[in-house]
């Protein structure tokens, strides 16, 4: 059975690519930071389609942990799925911090760089000599490092996710060799926790930002999921190097 190691999937986008995932027949790996329930949550969800999954805690922006998770990663391959290899891996965790450039601290900044990249970058460092050839990843990135996404305050979090689009291509690049395949995944506006819960604190922020949609809503986190579990899937087995924008036209 192929297994597929998902970061950041106790809620949000990370959840719904586990089921889109598990769907295939592909076992779900998955981590959570500080929310074991919604953890549990994905894998009952995995489990009600007949699928596997175990859910470990991590945190990304701590890298002096990896080596103990990378340990527990190898124990739990082989006592749930008897393998040592993992087929996909999804650098899905993340948060948002927002303040003007201005305003931005640099325990802000080094927040958003260790937890969106410096940990992701490590992390699958840690994991490639355990990604299967031919395998996948994919990177979630955002509309935010796009020129139609710009929205003040962004800056830091946008310039990060901009960082993961670039290191992704030379992934892509660099690993070619072994036929795994490296994309990013750009979603606009998305229904989930994050920001701390943003939307449904000022859900009055959805509007404006439907209204900048060409398909007119925001996006749901199975918009994306789906999009995720394709790429890694043999339907997207022709496509490396790229950032697919999944916003419903968010921006044009
Ligand atoms: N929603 C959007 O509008 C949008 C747009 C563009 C890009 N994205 C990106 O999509 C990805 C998924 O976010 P989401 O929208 O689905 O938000 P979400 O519902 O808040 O999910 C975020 C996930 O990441 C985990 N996480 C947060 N900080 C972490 C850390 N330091 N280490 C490890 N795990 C951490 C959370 O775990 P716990 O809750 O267990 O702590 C949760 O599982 C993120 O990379 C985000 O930047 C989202």
């Amino acid at each position: 059975m192929s297994v597929v190691l998902i970061t950041g999937a106790s809620s949000g986008i990370g959840q719904s690519t586990a089921v889109e995932v598990a769907r295939q027949g592909t076992g779900v790996l998955l981590t959570y930071r500080g929310n074991p329930e919604g953890a549990e949550e994905t894998v009952a969800q995995v489990e009600a389609l007949g699928g596997t999954a175990v859910a470990l805690p991590l945190d990304t922006g701590r890298l002096e942990a990896f080596p103990a998770f990378v340990d527990q990663v190898d124990r739990v391959l082989r006592d749930t799925w008897q393998t040592d290899r993992l087929n996909g891996l999804v650098n899905n965790a993340g948060l948002s911090r927002s303040a003007p450039v201005t305003e931005t601290t640099e325990a802000v900044f080094d927040e958003l760089l260790d937890a969106l990249f410096k940990g992701p970058y490590f992390l699958t460092q840690a994991l490639l000599p355990r990604l299967t050839d031919g395998g996948a990843i994919v990177n979630v990135g955002s509309t935010a490092a796009h020129p139609g996404g710009i929205s003040p305050g962004f800056s830091a979090y946008g310039s990060v996710k901009g960082a993961v689009e670039v290191w992704t291509r030379y992934l892509a690049k660099e690993l070619g060799p072994r036929g795994i395949r490296v994309n990013s995944v750009a979603p606009g506006p998305t229904r989930t926790r994050l920001g701390d819960d943003g939307f449904a604190r000022y859900p009055e922020l959805i509007a404006p930002l439907a209204a900048n949609t060409a398909l007119g809503r925001i996006g749901e986190g199975a918009d994306v999921g789906r999009v995720i579990a394709f790429l890694l899937s043999e339907g997207g087995g022709w496509i490396t190097g790229q950032d697919v924008t999944a916003s419903g036209g968010f921006g044009l």
